[in-house]
């Protein structure tokens, strides 16, 4: 069992790092202060963390990963014996649209990180990976720990990338590291380009329902909270240098999820049958779309017992619910208010 006293997150400010952090602050198991360092991308919203930030234990840095000279100094400053590593450029099609700062960041970051914790060898790094440097499935099988990389898309060969570093590093170097490699995540506070979100704020405008190709393509969805506390099991108890792939064990077509959301939001908002359905329009295929993914948790069940807690339709009536209670969250993501606190308190980049 490894003890966690101070941890520095990285990319703190999006989906799956705030919900890590309010993991944090509300499990008995951890006790120590967090620094969240966050450039603040357009990923990164300050309204993410509006439930913990007059935490006397959380601080929050704005600043680069790749900037090597700061990161030393807080792990020097604030005692730091973990860095979870979250920040990265997240989203697929962006990577197709752009891909250089996915290099930047998602590669040399990584780096950087890297060689910050090589003049720390007391700290512990994990490094928040993705099932998609598997490649694509075909209409069997799962990804384990063993299966080869295949990455498709910049985002996903990108990540690749990293993960080949932290293994490197760990090997070479003797550094302390953990990966994990994760599916689709849902929940609260996702940035609504993602499918899920998306799909439920469109429907809620009467918005077409933008389904890439056949909508045949097949993702395996976890809840973020499933997500964020099999990566405390496996930084606290997982073996040094090892990866961990997490998943639900829970695949749909995008298809299927989207005619879901369709009707999840009709029984709640008591519309009739079928009208938010009505809305779903088959538009161009994503470029190189990976057709299926799948992933087996078995390692990370058998040897550290963790096993997701969310029902599938559970999760998504609750984050449908999430996303109508939250307007003025989405409000200031659509209007671009949640800027603000940045442009008052920064130079906008
Ligand atoms: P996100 O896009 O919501 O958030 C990324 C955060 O990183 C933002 O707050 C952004 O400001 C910050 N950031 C970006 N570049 C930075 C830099 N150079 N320095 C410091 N901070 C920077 O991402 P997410 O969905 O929360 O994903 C978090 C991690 O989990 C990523 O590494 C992603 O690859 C991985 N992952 C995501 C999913 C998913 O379904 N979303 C699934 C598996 C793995
Ligand atoms: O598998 C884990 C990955 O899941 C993470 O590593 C990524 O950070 C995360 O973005 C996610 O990648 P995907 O590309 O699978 O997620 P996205 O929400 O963009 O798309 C999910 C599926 O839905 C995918 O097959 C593309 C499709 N899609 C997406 C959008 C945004 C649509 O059909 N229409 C859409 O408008």
């Amino acid at each position: 069992m490894r003890e966690v006293s101070n941890v520095l997150v990285t990319g703190g400010l999006g989906f799956i790092g705030s919900a890590f952090m309010r993991f944090l602050f509300r499990t008995n198991a951890f006790t120590g202060r967090v620094v969240n360092l966050d450039l603040l991308t357009y990923a990164g919203n300050p309204d993410n963390v509006a439930g913990f930030v007059d935490e006397s234990r959380y601080s929050f840095v704005r600043g680069d990963i790749c900037d090597q000279q700061l990161v030393s100094r807080l792990c020097q400053e604030h005692a730091i014996d973990t860095i979870v590593n979250f920040a990265a450029e997240s989203h697929v099609d962006r990577s197709i649209a752009g891909p250089g700062v996915f290099i930047q960041t998602n590669i040399v970051g990584t780096y950087s990180l890297l060689e910050v914790v090589r003049s720390f060898p007391s700290i512990h790094f994990h490094h928040v990976s993705t099932d998609e440097v598997y490649g694509s499935l075909g209409i069997t099988g799962a990804f384990d720990e063993q299966s080869p990389y295949r990455p498709n898309s910049p985002y996903s060969a990108s990540k690749a990338a990293s993960d080949h570093l932290v293994r490197s590093y760990a090997h070479t170097f003797g550094i302390s590291t953990t990966i994990s490699n994760c599916s689709n995540n849902y929940g609260p506070f996702q940035f609504p380009e993602k499918l899920i979100p998306l799909m439920i704020l469109n429907a809620v405008e009467r918005k077409p329902l933008p389904v890439y190709g056949d909508g045949l393509n097949i993702r395996d969805w976890l809840y973020v909270d499933d997500h964020v506390e099999a990566i405390w099991t496996v930084i606290c108890e997982g073996d040094r240098g090892a990866t961990y792939n997490i998943g639900g064990k829970n695949e749909w077509t995008n298809i299927a999820i989207v005619e879901k959301i369709a009707d999840l939001l009709g029984r709640i908002q008591r519309e009739e049958p079928g009208q938010f359905r009505s809305l779903i329009t088959f538009v161009k295929d994503r470029p190189g779309h990976d057709r299926r993914y799948a992933i087996d948790s078995n390692k990370l069940t058998n040897q550290l017992g963790w096993r997701a807690r969310h029902d599938f339709e559970a999760g998504l009536d609750e984050t449908i619910r999430w996303y109508l209670r939250n307007s003025q969250w989405i409000s200031r993501v659509k209007t671009g208010a949640y800027r603000q606190w940045i442009k008052k308190n920064y130079d906008e980049r």
